[in-house]
């Protein structure tokens, strides 16, 4: 059996969607928070609040750097291991042209010096886990091959891949010929990445690649928040079960988000992020009825449609 990592996604995947999916149905064995950064020399209220321990509590969690020099990747890791943290993950995938402008995320995927200097940095943490989250490449799948000496002679406890390229985003198809050929000549743990959507679809590559050390997976465990109890329980569940989930996750999620927002129309800009993954699992007119909802009597007349069958 795989360990199922859940990704890391901004906006998404913040401290208490990941302690109410934990209590609600785990089935995860780490949460991988969205990166954190270093801007105008501190890290912004909303980040720290996302990485403290007294957060995530219980919660096996562990945080994610984004970093284009050595001085931001300093500051960074202090505040973590300040705050007991045994894993770090660097950020080597972001596609946002606004963060491979300042040598970040994908942008050390192309840059052999930087990713040099950040490994020198890491190496004078021992005490520290690091792992790293990466892409094939920026504009070619074949970029990682720039790296991998550097790669290959970090010490890292795991490589989690996302087989596309920055230039790609979230869209197109996962070359997995190429995540073949890189999992072949990475000397570290492999952790594959990308377009997961069924316990199913974890069991095939499990047998494809049978060198994996894990999967991570983000969009498809936000639409089907299951996916890891179901894939540790070795069948899939059915649509009942599912949907009671996702019934419970639901109800603690506009629990706290009403506590958060006391204003309606706040309240419901937050509760429409949470549906968002769902388009696939719903009829067109649910979905529509829970997204244009206007008020928040309508949505939770909406919510009720689909939760009362
Ligand atoms: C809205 C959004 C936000 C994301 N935020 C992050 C992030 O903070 N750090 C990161 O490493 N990847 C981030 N990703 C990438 C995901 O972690 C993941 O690698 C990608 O979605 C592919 O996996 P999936 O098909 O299982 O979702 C983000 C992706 C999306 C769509």
């Amino acid at each position: 059996m795989l360990p199922v990592l859940f990704s890391p996604l901004q906006g998404y995947t913040e401290y208490m969607y990941r302690r109410i999916h934990h209590d609600v149905v785990g089935g995860v064995d780490a949460y991988y928070a969205p990166f954190v950064r270093w801007e105008k020399g501190t890290l912004r209220n909303k980040d720290r609040r996302d990485v403290m321990r007294e957060n995530n509590q219980s919660l096996p969690l562990v945080p994610q750097v984004i970093a284009g020099n050595v001085d931001e990747l300093a500051c960074l890791c202090d505040i973590l291991q300040n705050e007991g943290y045994e894993e770090i993950n660097l950020n080597m995938g972001c596609p946002a042209p606004m963060q491979m402008k300042r040598h970040r995320g994908s942008a050390l995927l192309t840059d052999a010096d930087g990713l040099a200097a950040l490994a020198k940095e890491m190496e004078r943490r021992p005490d520290v886990k690091f792992s790293v989250k990466m892409r094939l490449g920026v504009d070619s799948a074949e970029d990682w091959r720039i790296i991998l000496p550097i790669l290959n002679a970090m010490t890292l406890t795991r490589v989690i891949m996302h087989p596309r390229t920055a230039s790609q985003q979230y869209a197109g198809d996962v070359d997995m010929n190429m995540f073949g050929s890189f999992c072949d000549q990475c000397v570290h743990p492999v952790v594959y990445n990308g377009d997961i959507m069924s316990p199913a679809d974890i069991a095939s590559l499990e047998k494809r690649f049978p060198q994996l050390q894990g999967v991570m997976v983000g969009r498809g465990l936000l639409a089907r928040p299951s996916m890891g109890a179901e894939y540790k329980s070795g069948e899939a569940w059915p649509e009942a079960a599912r949907l009671d989930v996702f019934r419970r996750l639901h109800e603690q999620m506009l629990a706290f988000n009403r506590n958060k927002f006391p204003n309606d129309s706040q309240l419901l800009v937050q509760m429409h992020v949470f549906w968002e993954y769902q388009k696939a699992n719903l009829a067109k007119k649910q979905y529509k009825k829970v997204m244009k909802s206007g008020s928040l009597r309508n949505y939770l007349s909406a919510v009720d449609d689909i939760f009362s069958v």
